[in-house]
């Protein structure tokens, strides 16, 4: 056992600061388990959100020293002896109390998509797809929905005047997702990314995908396939000549 020093905020939506503590912690520990023995010995009021504590749930999203993470799947191991650890709420989501963001942002975002939709002549129980299909987007049903992409991508997270154009990467592999589904048929997931989930503000900076916990490759298999389909479609001149010949 050792006494480790740690900074942590509390506070609210009117504001809050980094408050001072010294917690024991023990060897094979994460940062979870010294929230759980701050609040346990300390700070009884701790507000933390936390389910699973095996990297499943998705609720325990915090920043780490500044780095957007997940605390119980964050080894205190990974930091030196002497280094203070800071932990500190999302800063993309507003906060509801000390390390409790508000984060249905991402639910009002997945509410605005276009659900996934069937061919109409096919009923429940005749949808059928080749198992290369189902490999094709299983990457992207590993989401946990932690929102720690949407939480680091720079495209709102200092700018909350962008959220209301912009779905984020979450979203943006769902699209993916949709886009490759065989039976997906009446809708243009590409182009609804494009109009309508603002997938042009995204440069392609790869935040996102260095901080997802399931190692989905955010931005390389979900976004830039999209993107490059869409500005093909847009720029192919083959594609041009044949909109115009349709339209007349
Ligand atoms: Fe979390 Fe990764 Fe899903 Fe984003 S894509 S919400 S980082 S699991
Ligand atoms: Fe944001 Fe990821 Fe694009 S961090 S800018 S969505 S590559
Ligand atoms: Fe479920 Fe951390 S508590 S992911």
């Amino acid at each position: 056992m050792t006494l480790r020093q740690f900074k942590v905020w509390r506070g609210d939506a009117s504001g809050g600061q980094l408050n001072d503590y010294k917690v024991e912690v023990n060897e094979g520990e994460v940062v979870l388990d010294v929230i759980h023995r701050l609040q346990a010995t300390q700070e009884p009021d701790l507000a933390c959100r936390w389910n699973c504590k095996a990297g499943k749930c998705g609720s325990c999203s915090m920043e780490i020293n500044g780095m957007p993470r997940l605390g119980c799947m964050t080894r205190m191991s990974t930091f030196e002896e002497d280094e203070t650890i800071s932990i500190t709420p999302l800063r993309t989501f507003p906060v509801i109390r000390d390390l409790v963001t508000d984060v249905s942002f991402n639910y009002e975002k997945a509410q605005e998509m276009p659900a996934f939709a069937p061919p109409a002549d096919l009923a429940p129980g005749e949808y059928r797809m080749q198992q290369i299909d189902v490999e094709r987007s299983q990457e992207f049903r590993k989401c946990i929905e932690c929102f720690l992409c949407q939480n680091t991508c720079h495209v709102v997270r200092d700018h909350d005047d962008n959220k209301p154009a912009f779905s984020g990467p979450r979203l943006f592999i769902r699209a993916a997702e949709l886009d490759m589904h065989p039976l997906d048929a009446r809708h243009d997931r590409k182009e609804i990314a494009q109009q309508s989930q603002g997938l042009g503000y995204c440069n392609i900076t790869k935040c996102c995908t260095e901080v997802c916990p399931e190692h989905i490759k955010i931005t390389d298999n979900a976004i830039i396939p999209m993107k490059e389909r869409v500005v093909d479609r847009r720029y192919d001149p083959l594609v041009v000549f044949g909109r115009k010949i349709l339209r007349r």
